[in-house]
């Protein structure tokens, strides 16, 4: 078998790199998938950089025996801390959101000032701060964890009142700041993508890193000769660390079909 052959392999913490999912299917329909959702161990954006490792290593030997022949982190947690070190250990291509969103805000900025949220491992890592500024040291970072975010989404508040005194809470110092580009630095975060608007401002451009991810992914693959060109029978196989009726019904939303979910405990 031809390693073009071979699926592509995403993980994330549980339900939100769904997001990304969508994004790579579209962009790259003749592609197998297999998902890994670590539901069991959720969340890790208020977990040390340790665990987030070492649970970020498990998942990535356990996509390699699915034979991954790539692995996105969908994970902007997992990203931020554990990419660096996985890139070191596998002999296979392994990329990650943090680098999609940064160059997404870099060609979307006017006023070089751009705002990154995130869960607070993610933001306390600095990853979005450390690779934006080596690639442009002119440009303002304003920075801010929103460990609330996550849990609003899961409980379906992307549309509530009390989500939008929340997201006022977080965004006032990057209204003040006067960012022009905002880093959705989460998987959650775009499905609040209205509410954070509205608190923003239509000037605000709100950056999703799962669109550039996906094309990240198929250039990655032209230049590892891993692309694939024919499919009569593509699949997606979802393995989740615990059941989740949220994931399904998520899934089916994003994918608009019924989705192969086997439970695969740690
Ligand atoms: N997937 C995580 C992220 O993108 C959010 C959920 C979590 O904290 O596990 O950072």
């Amino acid at each position: 078998m031809s390693n073009k052959t071979l699926p592509i392999g995403i993980f994330d913490s549980g339900v939100g790199g769904l997001t990304v999912v969508a994004e790579v299917i579209k962009e790259l329909p003749l592609e197998d998938v297999v998902y890994f959702g670590d539901i069991a161990r959720t969340p890790y954006g208020s977990k040390s950089k340790e665990t987030v490792i070492k649970f970020s290593r498990e998942i990535t030997h356990f996509l390699v025996d699915q034979g991954a022949k790539l692995i996105i982190i969908a994970c902007n947690t997992a990203s931020s801390v554990a990419l660096d070190l996985l890139k070191g250990e596998f002999d296979r291509p392994i990329i990650g959101v943090i680098q999609a969103g940064v160059s997404t805000a870099l060609q979307v900025t006017r006023n070089n000032r751009v705002g990154v949220i995130g869960t607070s491992t993610t933001i306390v890592s600095g990853s979005y701060v450390n690779e934006l500024k080596r690639l442009n040291p002119n440009l303002t970072v304003i920075s801010q964890a929103c460990p609330l975010f996550v849990p609003l989404v899961e409980e379906g508040w992307v549309n509530h009142k009390v989500t939008t005194l929340v997201a006022e809470e977080y965004l006032s110092p990057l209204k003040d700041n006067k960012i022009d580009t905002l880093i959705l630095g989460c998987t959650h975060y775009p499905f609040l993508k209205p509410i954070i608007q509205k608190v923003l401002g239509e000037g605000v451009v709100l950056v999703n890193s799962a669109t550039e991810m996906a094309r990240i992914t198929r250039k990655t693959l032209k230049e590892e000769g891993l692309l694939r060109e024919e499919n009569s029978d593509v699949t997606y196989k979802f393995y989740l660390s615990d059941t989740s009726a949220n994931f399904i019904k998520l899934g089916e939303r994003l994918l608009g079909e019924k989705m192969r979910v086997i439970t695969q405990r740690m």
